[in-house]
């Protein structure tokens, strides 16, 4: 018997509960020893629930219950939840854990932790919830550079995006309507301008490339400011617009971003829509890897830390391949990457091309503005180019 236990009852502490419980037999049969979840933690108290009989308040009973074997924080944030992670994993527990927040800030530093004590800190519910994406990095693609991870790592934002493009609704009133469906928060602004995808994105890098990329250092752009004539203008050009992180080799340097992106029907993003989530990895031998599924929700979600428990299990005192240096990764400033802009804007033909030379024209029957796609220049070009030319309306990156 293994047991377990799990920090927070929230929505995901509750799935994680239900699954253990539902899938006891399966899960014996995959671990090779039953788990028990011998405690909850929690300050609200849940009475007639089923956690209630394994439910407690103070961490320190878990902390210090040398038969607690892994620890599954499921709370969110960074307090408590960090202080309680570092004290589970030096006292050589393990511990598995949904919290992006958490392990953007400090994953290199609790894995060295856990390993350091030959036990395990997993996360592979911290990106795309329910894709398994993390392990596949860590143990699968092992053979490979990972020359490109492109991701829309938010369900929210996609959801708003897709009904956007389907419904050519606005953005304030598809926000509303997500609010009213529970699928955005009431507090929306993680989600729509990409603070909880740029984490994500940093996970992914960070694990891609052994070092820890800083989610304070990558280019961060959210969706609040694409319009209903966005979109006319994305269907002019039969392309859809998505809010993508990426993490690229570009030459010698790597670039990383979220932003808002034009995606042609060909890209293995195009058809990912609505709550779901995708990433596409890019191996310099295996070629275009693309995983696609439910990035949240209860279960989706706690299928993922379930399966870190199982992992953490099978390893018990032996710690599993994450590569995942303290020492930072450094960046290209993004100011230097180069890609095409579709550019509105209340200019003349002729003024377009004095800045920004030959254009390709996309006519989506909007009057007093032209619209226009680029050749490839560099950010900084752009933002040159486009303070000259001036009455810019909108500008979006075109992804290749
Ligand atoms: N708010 C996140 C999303 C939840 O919309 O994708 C999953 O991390």
């Amino acid at each position: 018997m293994i047991k377990v236990a799990i920090l927070g009852y929230g929505t995901v502490g509750s799935g994680v509960f239900e699954i253990i419980n539902e899938n006891k037999e399966l899960l014996t049969a995959n671990t090779g020893d039953e788990i028990q979840i011998k405690y909850v933690l929690d300050l609200r108290d849940f009475p007639g629930d089923p956690c209630e009989k394994v439910l407690v308040h103070d961490y320190n009973i878990i902390l210090n219950d040398p038969e607690v074997e892994v620890v599954i924080e499921v709370m969110g944030g960074l307090k408590p939840a960090y202080d309680f992670v570092k004290s589970a994993l030096d006292a050589g527990k393990s511990v598995c854990t949904s919290n992006k927040e958490l392990v953007a800030k400090y994953g290199a530093e609790l894995v060295r932790i856990a390993h350091s004590h030959n036990r395990n800190f997993l996360f592979e519910a911290a990106v795309g919830g329910g894709i398994p994406i993390i392990r596949p990095i860590n143990m699968h693609i092992t053979a490979d550079k990972i020359c490109e991870i492109t991701g829309i790592l938010n369900g929210t934002t996609n959801y708003i995006l897709t009904k956007m493009d389907k419904e050519g609704a606005d953005f304030e009133s598809t926000l509303k309507t997500a609010q009213d469906l529970g699928y955005a928060e009431r507090n929306p602004e993680a989600d729509i301008e990409g603070y909880d995808a740029v984490r994500k994105i940093a996970i992914l890098a960070s694990l891609a490339k052994g070092k820890t990329v800083d989610f304070e250092e990558v280019y961060t752009e959210g969706i609040s400011k694409i319009t209903a004539e966005d979109f006319k203008y994305a269907k002019a050009m039969g392309r859809s617009i998505k809010l993508l992180g990426k993490c690229k080799n570009e030459d010698d340097v790597v670039v990383a971003s979220v932003a808002p992106r034009l995606l042609a029907p060909d890209h293995p993003l195009y058809n990912v829509n609505d709550v779901v989530n995708g990433i596409l990895i890019r191996g310099n031998m295996v070629g275009d890897l693309v995983f696609i599924g439910s990035g949240a929700g209860k279960l989706p979600t706690a299928s993922a830390v379930v399966s870190d428990v199982v992992d953490s299990i099978r390893h018990l005192n032996v710690p599993t391949t994450i590569i995942w240096d303290e020492e930072k990764l450094e960046l290209e400033d993004f100011s230097k990457s180069r890609k095409k802009f579709f550019v509105r804007a209340k200019v003349s033909k002729e003024e377009a091309e004095s800045v920004f030379g030959s254009v390709e024209y996309i006519d989506a029957g909007i009057d007093g503005e032209i619209g226009f796609i680029t050749d490839k220049i560099s950010e900084e070009d752009f933002e040159e180019k486009a303070d000259r030319l001036g009455k810019v309306v909108s500008r979006i990156r075109v992804e290749a």
